[in-house]
């Protein structure tokens, strides 16, 4: 693919570009959690977009072209800009109000990451652009920044997410998952031993677009819980500082919809704790427990599943083979993620996938995933 992507550049501008691979990400468990302070364990993966991106010495404008869609913009120039053109212009404004005027850049990029899956394409494709133009114009920008600088892009087109994509994109390493604190941003990194099991990722193929979801609404019940319990614990910034006796301290001035959310939160973040005991031990069946818990929590507390993702949890579940799945990501469609036993897993995958045609009419598309390497520059 990169090859490819480097080929159209050099059929259409001058000069050798350089090119970047900014991978998709996994999450293992923790969702929800990043925005309310809490602990996530993502990996990237070996899915990813590529960039080849280079100067435009003649001329200001900043030219991108998206491989996938098959379709060249002038990023400042006239018109209507199609939807993906949406992040390049919002990381072109957040480093003009840093002081960091983007001209003369032309770009090609696409990937393999499947859209609307959960894997978190436009973190890789935010993470990459600024990447690409942080070393184009020898900026420096450090990668802690520039997760917050994607993270604020995400923001301006309405997702108002947590950190926890970009920091994946970024930050992963190969074979390893790591526990990011989203409070104090420090990192753990720890081996993914999964011996004669796979992570596999199966998609719904109902597109998951946060955007205009619910996804803000959960974010916002999070925060009005807050409020209620500061003004009577002023230490608690957020719900990393809340623990299940405070809040059913609240039971009477709280929305029972919202404790019910909250605790999901609360529970949550023990689970990724939970997870990296069992995983370090090498537990796999608790690590599949987890996963179904964590899916238990999204689904009936959380309220962020969708019936088509509640089933394929309910197939896998009655494979033997599958030691545990969940939804991943924002919610609302996408994927599950599934650890299977390698033995029977072709078969299983085969039985999973028909079960959910029959039902819903969808042929369902899996992805074998292990964590890949963070963003990073490839040569040819
Ligand atoms: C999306 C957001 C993340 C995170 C997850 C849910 O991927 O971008 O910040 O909140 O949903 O865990």
């Amino acid at each position: 693919m990169i090859e490819e992507i480097r080929d159209q550049y050099k059929a259409q501008f001058k000069g050798e570009p350089t090119l970047i691979k900014a991978p998709g990400r996994i999450n293992l468990i923790g969702e929800h959690t990043d925005y309310n302070n809490g602990f996530v364990m993502p990996a990237s993966v070996d899915k990813a977009m590529y960039f080849a991106i280079g100067i435009n010495e003649e001329q200001e404008d900043i030219q991108i072209q998206a491989l996938n869609y098959g379709t060249m913009i002038t990023l400042n120039g006239e018109g209507d800009l199609p939807s993906w053109a949406k992040y390049f212009k919002a990381i072109v404004e957040l480093l003009k109000e840093r002081g960091v005027e983007v001209k003369g850049v032309n770009c090609v990029f696409g990937g393999d990451i499947p859209i609307g899956a959960g894997l978190s394409s436009s973190a890789a494709l935010c993470c990459g652009f600024i990447y690409g133009v942080s070393n184009l114009m020898d900026l420096n920008i450090p990668r802690t920044e520039i997760a917050l600088i994607a993270q604020a892009a995400e923001h301006k087109i309405g997702v108002n997410c947590g950190l926890m994509d970009p920091y994946a994109v970024l930050f992963g390493k190969k074979n390893q998952v790591f526990r990011l604190d989203c409070q104090d941003l420090s990192v753990e990194y720890f081996p993914l031993v999964l011996e004669d099991h796979s992570l596999v990722l199966i998609n719904s193929k109902i597109e998951h677009e946060l955007e205009g979801t619910p996804y803000n609404d959960r974010r916002n019940s999070c925060e009005s819980v807050v409020k209620i319990i500061a003004s009577k614990y002023p230490d608690v910034k957020s719900l990393r500082d809340v623990n299940m006796k405070m809040l059913l301290e609240f039971e009477n001035e709280i929305d029972a919809l919202d404790i019910r959310r909250v605790k999901y939160i609360l529970e949550e973040n023990d689970r990724v704790l939970q997870m990296m005991e069992v995983l370090k031990a090498g537990k796999l069946e608790e690590a599949g427990q987890i996963l179904l818990r964590g899916h238990e929590g999204m689904s009936k507390e959380y309220d962020i599943s969708l019936p088509e993702i509640d089933l394929l949890v309910e197939l896998a579940k009655k494979e033997e083979s599958v030691l545990g799945g969940r939804m991943m990501g924002g919610g609302f469609g996408g994927c599950t993620i599934n650890l299977i036993e390698n033995k029977n897993k072709a078969e299983t995958l085969k039985n999973i996938k028909s079960q959910y045609q029959k039902s819903t009419g969808i042929l369902p598309e899996v992805y074998d995933v292990k964590p890949g390497e963070g963003l990073q520059i490839i040569s040819l």
